[in-house]
C-alpha cells in the first residue's frame, strides 16, 4: 500500500462511527431512526423508515414480517453522511421478538445508544442488550426519549441506570419541565437553553439560545421552575460524575441526553455531541491477535445472515462487518473455513430505503454480499495471511421444543432446510443424548423463532414440521471430566448434544440448576458453548 492510500484509509477510518440502536419495544427507536436519518438527508421525510403500524401488527404473525422484509431489511444497516462524518446505523430487529440476530447485530457495532422512555426507566430487553454490550467493553450513550410525557423523575431516571445497569452517568443536557410543562433542555457543556417546540416533525429545530442569561430565563421560566432547574444543575454540579472521556470509552460511564424524537426535539443536539465522542473503529480481536482497522489488508466478518429476500429465487444477503482495510467490488478474498478464495462481486450497500451497488468501503461499513449458500454467522473474509475473527458470542436457547416431520418422505429436505437455517444462526439444533432416541430438539432464543423456522421450512423446503414445546429454559454447557460428564448425564438428568457434540443439560428452572450445582460440585455449568 502506498503512502498515499495508507493516509486517505486512515482518514476514512477517522471519519465512520458505526453503532446500534437498543431499546425496548417502542421506546421510539423507528422514530429516533428515521430523525437522525433526516439530519443526513438520507430520507426526505419522515416516516420512511418502515410502517410502524403495520410491523407491530406483525408481532406473531410471520408472513406479514415476511411481506415487509424488503423494507426491513434495508434497514439492517443503513449509511448516511452528516457534516463528514460516515455514520453507520445498525437496526437490531424491530419487531418484539427478541432473538439472537440482535444479539449479533450489536457485535458489529463500535457502540451503542441506548434509548429510553421516560416513564418507563430500563426495560427487560434493554437490559439483556446493555449485558451484550458491557461484554464488549464499548461506549454507551443514553437517550432519554418522550419527554413530552409525564415521565420519572431525571434523577430518578440516572438512579436507575446506576442500581439496575450498575453503569454511572453524566447528563450532558437537563431537562426542563416534563409533559404539559416541558420547556426545554439546559446544555450544560454549553451554558445554554434549547426551547422545546411541540410537533417539528419534518424540519431542523430552530434554536433559541439563551447564553447563560440568568435573568432571561427566569422570565422564560418562571420563578418556581427556574428555582428547581438551578437546584437539579447545581447538584449535578457538586454531587453527579464529571464527564470523563476515558471512563466513557470503557463503557464504564454513560453520557446521558433528554428529548424527544416525535417532535425532533434533542435530537440534532445529541447527534452532535455523540459524533463527537463516539469512537471511530478500533482493533478486533482475532485468533491471531488484535487487528487494527488500518491494516493494510481488507478483512471483515458476517454477523448476520438475511435469507429468502426474494423467495422466488432463494437469494441470501450475508452481511459482513468490515474490520481494516479497504474493500473495493469485486476483490477476491480468502473465505478461510471454507478454505476458498471467492471474488466478492454484487457487494451492496442499505441507505434508508434504498440499496445500492458498492465499488469501494471501509472499517466501521457494512456491506451486504449475495450469498449463494457459501457463508456462516461468523465467517472471516480476509486478503494477505488467514486469521479468524473472534466476535460473534452464542448464546444459550431460552425455548426448547421437539420437532418432528409429518411426512417421513421428505426427510432429505428436512436436513437440508435445518442445515441452512442453522448456518444462517436462525436456530440452534440438539439432539438427545440420554433419552435413547435420536430425536432433533430446536432451541431458540426468542419464540418469534419457531414460527420462522415452522413457516420456512414450509415456504422453502416444502417440508411440514410439528413442534411440542419443552418446559426448558435453561441450557448450560457441561465442564468437567468425561467420567464425571457421564456420571451426570447417565442419571435422570436431562442432557442434550450440540452441533458440535459438547454436552449441555437443560433445566426447567434456576431452582434446578442450583440443586445441580450443589449437588454435582465437580462439575461446571457454563451459559455460552466451551470453545
Ligand atoms: P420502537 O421502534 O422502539 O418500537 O418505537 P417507535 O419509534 O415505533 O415508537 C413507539 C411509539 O412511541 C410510537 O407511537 C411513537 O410515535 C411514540 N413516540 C416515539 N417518540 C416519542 C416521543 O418523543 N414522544 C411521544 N409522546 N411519543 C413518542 P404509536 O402510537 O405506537 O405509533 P404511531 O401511531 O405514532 O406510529
Amino acid at each position: 500500500m502506498t503512502d498515499k492510500n495508507k493516509n486517505n484509509l486512515k482518514k476514512e477510518i477517522e471519519r465512520r462511527r458505526t453503532f446500534a440502536i437498543i431499546s425496548h419495544p417502542d421506546a421510539g427507536k423507528t422514530t429516533l431512526t428515521e430523525k437522525l436519518l433526516l439530519f443526513g438527508g438520507a430520507i426526505r421525510l419522515a416516516g420512511a423508515v418502515k410502517g410502524r403500524k403495520a410491523q407491530k401488527t406483525a408481532t406473531s404473525d410471520w408472513m406479514e414480517i415476511e411481506k415487509q422484509r424488503g423494507i426491513s431489511v434495508t434497514s439492517s444497516a443503513m449509511q448516511f453522511t452528516y457534516q463528514g462524518i460516515k455514520v453507520n446505523i445498525l437496526d437490531t430487529p424491530g419487531h418484539q421478538d427478541f432473538s439472537e440476530d440482535t444479539y449479533r447485530t450489536v457485535t458489529a457495532a463500535d457502540c451503542a445508544v441506548m434509548l429510553l422512555d421516560a416513564s418507563r426507566g430500563v426495560e427487560e430487553q434493554t437490559k439483556k442488550l446493555f449485558a451484550v454490550c458491557r461484554m464488549r467493553g464499548i461506549p454507551i450513550f443514553t437517550f432519554i426519549n418522550k419527554l413530552d410525557r409525564d415521565g420519572k423523575e431525571p434523577l430518578e431516571l440516572l438512579e436507575e441506570l446506576e442500581e439496575v445497569l450498575d453503569i454511572r452517568s453524566c447528563p450532558m443536557n437537563w431537562p426542563i419541565g416534563m409533559g404539559h410543562d416541558f420547556k426545554g433542555i439546559y446544555d450544560r457543556n454549553l451554558n445554554r437553553v434549547e426551547l422545546y417546540k411541540h410537533g417539528s416533525y419534518h424540519e431542523r429545530d430552530e434554536v433559541e439560545v439563551v447564553d447563560g442569561n440568568r435573568s432571561a430565563l427566569l422570565d422564560l421560566l418562571g420563578e418556581s421552575l427556574y428555582e428547581k432547574v438551578m437546584e437539579d444543575i447545581e447538584l449535578l454540579d457538586i454531587a453527579g460524575d464529571p464527564f470523563d472521556m476515558e471512563q466513557v470509552q470503557k463503557g464504564e460511564l454513560t453520557p446521558v441526553f433528554f428529548g424527544s424524537a416525535i417532535n425532533n426535539f434533542g435530537v440534532q443536539t445529541f447527534l452532535d455531541h455523540f459524533l463527537k465522542l463516539a469512537p471511530a473503529p478500533v482493533a478486533r480481536v482475532s485468533d491471531i491477535g488484535p487487528i487494527e482497522p488500518t491494516n493494510e489488508h481488507f478483512s471483515g466478518y458476517v454477523f448476520k445472515i438475511q435469507a429468502n429476500m426474494n423467495p422466488a429465487h432463494r437469494d441470501r444477503i450475508a452481511f459482513l462487518r468490515i474490520c481494516s482495510g479497504v474493500f473495493t467490488k469485486g476483490m477476491a478474498v480468502s473465505h478461510v473455513r471454507a478454505g476458498k478464495t471467492i471474488k466478492l462481486s454484487q457487494p451492496q450497500q442499505f441507505f434508508a430505503q434504498d440499496r445500492e451497488m458498492v465499488e469501494d468501503a471501509y472499517p466501521g461499513d457494512i456491506i451486504g454480499l449475495y450469498d449463494p449458500g457459501v457463508f456462516k454467522i461468523g465467517d472471516t473474509l480476509c486478503a494477505g495471511a488467514n486469521f479468524v475473527y473472534d466476535e460473534m458470542p452464542e448464546f444459550a436457547p431460552e425455548h426448547f421444543a421437539r420437532v418432528t416431520v409429518k411426512d417421513a418422505m421428505k426427510y432429505k429436505q428436512y436436513h437440508k432446510g435445518v442445515d441452512q437455517l442453522t448456518d444462517e444462526g436462525a436456530i440452534q439444533i440438539y439432539r438427545s443424548y440420554n433419552s435413547g432416541m435420536d430425536e432433533m430438539i430446536l432451541g431458540v432464543v426468542g419464540v418469534l423463532q419457531y414460527e420462522v423456522f415452522e413457516y420456512r421450512m414450509k415456504a422453502e423446503y416444502g417440508v411440514d414440521v410439528t413442534m411440542q414445546h419443552l418446559p426448558y429454559e435453561y441450557a448450560r454447557w457441561i465442564g468437567g471430566t468425561k467420567k464425571q460428564v457421564e456420571g451426570f448425564a447417565g442419571g435422570s438428568n436431562v442432557v442434550v448434544r450440540d452441533k458440535e457434540d459438547r454436552l449441555v443439560a437443560l433445566f426447567q428452572n434456576e431452582f434446578g440448576l442450583r440443586w445441580a450445582q450443589e449437588r454435582y460440585p465437580e462439575l461446571e455449568f457454563y451459559d455460552t458453548p466451551l470453545k
